[in-house]
């Protein structure tokens, strides 16, 4: 498997657009030149008369790198990224998971689109904040206090796990394990309970599996204040659509675009007993009091079940900031 850069090197135009699968050619459609499925460039119109002295042989498209793990393929732009896909998994290798999507047999639901109005980064600090699930989600997640939830570290990664069952760690909080028994779906396989409930892959990829299926979530940043959630969950055969649920009956969903956006919020979103409306909610109040020059956090409650989390997202960060950047922050 290879994955190139979707960009002509010629004049740069975008060469595809959309999924599917190619036959054997990528054709660009502003002066055809043409490139093998192998990334090498085989055709150029003209090639004698407008470019004498083209090698192709160094004009193939840009290469990035893949790496796979349980069946979920990782891209890095880089042909050779400086950190190996091995270390960046660190040790989450380790941890037990429920499935595998080479070897499991799932279907897809359709992708969901959560248009949210604040910083990619604010999302993600909300999905890994024990100390909210309690309060924000206290009529959905149920109370899911600071001493019954842990986040484990695994290098940049987290997964996290509730400890409601006499500490032992466990992948489903009990209020949620009831809510999915009473759609009587029955578990896709037996498996071990001690899998974590939430695996966040730093930066942008949350993997969300339990007893009846998981869903792969990805933050893609749009703008500094626009992040799309593209949500897909996976379930055997038969069992998707009633896992993933009916994409319609999310609270803002948008007939026109397709999306989920709080614009077309109906409900006030603490009356929408949806947990991720609860999030989407307080992520773009948290962006909105950013904008303000008094914003500022000013205190982070302690624990792996609390917000540690939070400090050692920002320590990871912190590697990706340049120093001229840092410099004038400070
Ligand atoms: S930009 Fe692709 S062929 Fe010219
Ligand atoms: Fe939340």
């Amino acid at each position: 498997m290879q994955a190139f850069h979707n960009i002509c090197r010629h004049r740069g135009t975008e060469l595809l657009e959309g999924e599917g699968q190619l036959k054997n050619t990528i054709v660009c459609p502003y002066h055809r030149w043409s490139f093998g499925l192998d990334g090498t460039l085989r055709g150029v119109p003209n090639q004698s008369e407008c470019f004498p002295n083209l090698d192709k042989r160094e004009n193939g498209l840009l290469e990035a790198s893949i790496g796979i793990f349980k069946g979920i393929v990782f891209v890095h732009p880089q042909a050779n990224p400086g950190l190996s896909f091995d270390a960046w998994l660190s040790s989450l290798p380790d941890v037990a998971w429920p499935f595998d999507f080479e070897t499991d047999e799932l279907v897809p639901s359709e992708e969901i689109t959560y248009e949210m109005k604040c910083n990619w980064k604010v999302f993600y600090e909300n999905a890994i904040d024990g100390y909210h699930l309690a309060y924000l989600h206290e009529n959905t997640l149920g109370p899911l206090y600071p001493n019954a939830n842990v986040w484990v570290e695994h290098g940049q990664h987290l997964v996290w796990y509730s400890t409601e069952r006499d500490g032992q760690r466990h992948a489903l909080p009990t209020l949620v394990e009831d809510q999915l028994n009473q759609f009587r779906v029955k578990p896709f396989k037996d498996m071990p309970t001690d899998f974590g409930g939430v695996y966040m892959f730093f930066p942008t990829t949350i993997v969300t599996p339990n007893p009846y299926g998981v869903s792969v979530s990805q933050l893609v940043p749009v703008a500094p204040g626009i992040t799309h959630l593209k949500a897909r969950s996976w379930a055997p055969k038969g069992r998707a659509g009633r896992f993933a649920g009916d994409v319609k009956s999310i609270p803002g969903y948008d007939k026109k675009r397709g999306i989920i956006t709080s614009d077309n919020w109906k409900k006030h979103p603490l009356e929408t007993l949806d947990f991720q409306t609860e999030d989407v909610w307080v992520c773009e109040k948290q962006q909105r009091a950013m904008e303000s020059p008094n914003f500022a956090i000013q205190h982070l409650a302690a624990g792996a079940g609390a917000e540690s989390t939070i400090e050692h997202f920002q320590r990871c960060l912190l590697d990706y900031v340049p120093d001229s950047a840092r410099a004038a922050a400070e």
